[in-house]
């Protein structure tokens, strides 16, 4: 069960033994702060039930209010103890400034570690936001990165676009094909960089293979998990060094904010983190509390999108008006071996090829009532679009064809809706199409 951690008000001891050594130069033996200076409970040994609702939230000491308040301050009070975490390098672990923490922020942060089974996390004001503070963390300037080339348009922009301006370059690989990735392997690479599991086509990637390749390189590898969840599968366990998340999507899961997570080891997320402070994403005490609420509910909501995914793939897979189903725990799916083996929970994202090409899967999405027309995933509603006028507009027919994206492709976020209500809706809407 649940046991006390000290509070690390007493963690001042560590400090003093660095009396007498030069400051600022002795990363790696100084003495390290648990985190922020709040009382907390260490939750690992419970579900993630548990922990989604009762790890790091903070009920208010003043009032007994149950859950964390809203600390809508911007400053903190500067006491003995901030001037020395300035001074001392541990101002992380201190509330000082909300874009350098706040108590909403560490309330979220230890949920978030909680649940991954991560020594630390970070959160942020997007997901791109904590992309690009974590990979410009992990690289020097000239460094090289292997990345997958079936990557999300925003990070592919960042690479694209901001990279090559800071003499950094990637290579683009099947995420499947384990030789190729080595093979871009060069003597400046520092990072491999891929996404859980891949969009549109939902293929599902081996994240213990790929740590596997990492280290025999000594790189570290970072995954972009927002496709899957904690409640699929715990990627800091499996050899991920870094796993990223853009929480406007399940871990939050009302469609309702933009937020970012990063998960990893304390020195690591350590590393990240003054880059969060350089480009300023941090995330604002109100949104924390929003997600903290999202994210306590993360392991139900997550069952419920798994079970109407399941039925609705399964009913859309013997339909004759529907030529191929994704859903990684269907048998048909390329990567069900893996699926099986790794994957607690199948997630809610379906991907499906409607007979008629473009024209047909136009006409389906304005026939369905309950699915809405929407851009994003992984909110309690069911989400509808077609790659090829939304996430994968800016490649041709032809390019889309190569990456295995048909004419008729359409990507649905399965919501928590009752699976025989969204049968129903797409029994009606493809009899029509
Ligand atoms: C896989 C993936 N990573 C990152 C992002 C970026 O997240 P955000 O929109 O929160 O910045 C998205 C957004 O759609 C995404 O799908």
């Amino acid at each position: 069960m649940a046991k006390d951690i000290e509070n690390i008000k007493g963690d001042a001891k560590g400090i003093s033994a660095l009396a007498g050594r030069p400051k600022w130069v002795s990363g790696l033996t100084r003495s390290r702060n648990a985190g922020p200076s709040q009382i907390h409970k260490d939750w690992s040994g419970c579900g993630f039930s548990t922990s989604a609702v009762h790890a790091g939230t903070l009920d208010d000491q003043a009032s007994g209010a149950v859950g964390t308040p809203i600390y809508q301050g911007s400053t903190f009070l500067l006491g003995d103890e901030q001037y020395q975490s300035v001074e001392e390098g541990f101002a992380r672990d201190r509330f000082i400034y909300t874009r350098y923490g706040n108590p909403n922020q560490w309330a979220l942060q230890t949920k978030l570690a909680a649940l991954e089974g991560a020594e630390s996390a970070l959160v942020f004001s997007s997901g791109m936001a904590a992309i690009t503070a974590s990979v410009m963390a992990l690289v020097d300037k000239g460094a090289h990165v292997v990345a997958s080339n079936e990557l999300y348009g925003g990070t592919y922009n960042l690479f694209n676009q901001e990279f090559p301006t800071l003499g950094m370059s990637v290579s683009y690989v099947d995420p499947r094909d384990f030789d190729a990735i080595e093979a871009a392997i060069q003597p400046n690479t520092q990072i491999l960089y891929f996404e859980a599991l891949t969009n549109p086509l939902l293929k599902l990637v081996d994240v213990a293979r790929l740590s596997q390749i990492a280290k025999k390189h000594e790189l570290r590898l970072v995954i972009d998990g927002t496709f899957l969840t904690p409640i699929s599968c715990r990627m800091i366990e499996m050899g991920a060094d870094i796993v990223i998340h853009s929480a406007s999507k399940y871990l939050n899961g009302h469609s309702d904010l933009i937020a970012g997570a990063v998960m990893g080891s304390r020195k690591l997320v350590d590393m990240i983190w003054p880059r969060l402070l350089s480009y300023g994403g941090c995330l604002d005490p109100h949104a924390c509390f929003l997600f903290e609420r999202g994210l306590k509910t993360l392991a139900i909501r997550m069952a419920a999108h798994e079970q109407s995914a399941l039925e609705l793939a399964n009913y859309l897979e013997q339909h004759p008006s529907i030529k191929r189903v994704f859903y990684p725990l269907l048998d048909s799916h390329p990567d069900n071996d893996l699926a099986k083996s790794v994957l607690k929970n199948g997630g809610g994202m379906v991907t499906f090829e409607v007979k008629g090409g473009d024209s047909a899967a136009l006409s389906l999405l304005k026939k369905l009532s309950i699915p809405k027309q929407a851009t994003s995933l992984g909110g309690v509603e069911s989400l509808v679009s077609l790659p090829f006028n939304t996430s994968h507009a800016g490649f041709t027919a032809k390019q889309r064809l190569e990456m295995g994206i048909n004419a008729g492709c359409v990507r649905l976020s399965v919501g928590i809706e009752d699976a025989g209500d969204l049968i129903n809706d797409f029994e009606q809407a493809l009899a029509e199409i």
